[in-house]
């Protein structure tokens, strides 16, 4: 049974991608450092597959820690999760975002490469391609200027793994996800996010079981067909099951260069009153919003172009935005009954 390391597995992707290799029968060490996790996911992911990964309580910052863990553990392949991923903080913290992105990133690689771990699956992001002028966006699309600290430590880390893949035996795929959401449909694991929500799903589901008293829409005047931002929603469980497909194609030798780079998105756009109208029909709600200024750093369209990932990497998302926002609404609802 091949083992794998997932950093950051008791996230939200981290924690549902844990799942879905337990499922395809891989062996999995969870490296986490709880800072935006709970380890109560643990039991979560433990009650889905029946099987209890085996859990580290590490900081990736802590280089002697990650020499000890890779030293003491024959593994096979690692998917690096673990990362601050808060687009508005990283403009105040731009050290905290590139300490905990790129240092870390730097740690587990030299320890992969010490230890002859060869294969590596880089949690990346769409943010990669800056404020992109065509959709939909291809992986040939221009890198242009990451418009924070956040996305320049993404583009940051694909250009220290691409570099290391040069000169050094290591094979690696980059997943520049669009927006992921949704949670598990045994509800038993989801997105936790921590105080105030940032992104559009959590709020729409908070404010639907009244924490928030409503909704902000950041715009209503952008150049869509209803004045809102229109963004790829893509469903975590979807997103999980790129990284299982991502491994085995590592593992079988099947790359077509050392480092590869695939879109996962769903190549379908729904602003945000598709969202809130879907949300509200799926799960015969009302929320309560309002029209506000635009929020700084919002890009009218983010839209991926999947081709390359549903044939060359055999991919491609099954779930729907109607089954993502049903599944995030009944995640939000046992959170309360907690
Ligand atoms: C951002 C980042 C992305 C990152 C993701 C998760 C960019 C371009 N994208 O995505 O890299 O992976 O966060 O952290 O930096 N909205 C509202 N009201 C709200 C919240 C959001 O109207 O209260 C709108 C936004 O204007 C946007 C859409 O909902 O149009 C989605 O926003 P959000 O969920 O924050 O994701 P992105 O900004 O697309």
């Amino acid at each position: 049974m091949q083992k794998i390391v997932v950093t950051g597995g008791l996230g939200f992707i981290g924690s549902h991608t844990v799942v879905e290799l337990q499922n395809e029968g891989f062996e999995v060490l969870i490296i986490d450092n709880l800072s935006n996790s709970n380890i109560g996911v643990l039991d979560g992911i433990t009650s889905i597959t029946g099987k209890k990964p085996a859990f580290f309580k590490i900081d990736l910052k802590d280089k002697q820690k990650v020499a000890q863990f890779f030293k003491e553990n024959k593994v096979d392949g690692v998917i690096h999760f673990a990362a601050s991923k808060a687009v508005g903080e990283s403009v105040h913290e731009p050290l905290k975002y590139y300490e905990n992105n790129i240092a870390t990133l730097i740690y587990v690689l030299q320890e992969m490469n010490k230890n002859k771990v060869t294969n590596f699956i880089f949690s990346s992001s769409c943010t990669v391609y800056g404020d992109a002028d065509e959709f939909p966006i291809t992986e040939k699309s221009p890198i242009k200027k990451a418009e924070n600290a956040y996305g320049n430590s993404k583009q940051i880390g694909e250009e220290i793994i691409a570099d290391v893949t040069k000169v050094k035996n290591l094979n690696a795929i980059a997943l520049r996800y669009f927006n992921p959401i949704g949670g598990h449909k045994s509800i038993k694991i989801g997105e936790l996010p921590l105080g105030v929500p940032q992104n559009l799903i959590p709020y729409v589901t908070q404010t639907a079981a009244g924490i928030r008293k409503e909704l902000s829409v950041f715009g209503n005047d952008y150049e869509t067909h209803d004045g809102t931002p229109i963004r790829d929603y893509i469903h975590v469980t979807d997103l999980a099951k790129a990284h299982v497909i991502a491994m085995k194609r590592l593992f079988e030798d099947k790359q077509k260069a050392k480092m590869e780079y695939f879109n996962i998105g769903t190549g379908v756009g729904s602003s945000v009153f598709d969202v809130i109208k879907t949300f509200e029909k799926v799960n015969d709600l009302k929320i309560n919003y309002k029209v506000v200024d635009r929020r700084e750093g919002d890009v009218t369209a983010y839209l991926a172009d999947v081709s390359f990932a549903n044939t060359e990497l055999g991919w491609r998302s099954e779930l729907t935005l109607k089954d993502a926002l049903r599944s995030a609404w009944l995640w939000q609802e046992k959170q309360e009954i907690k």
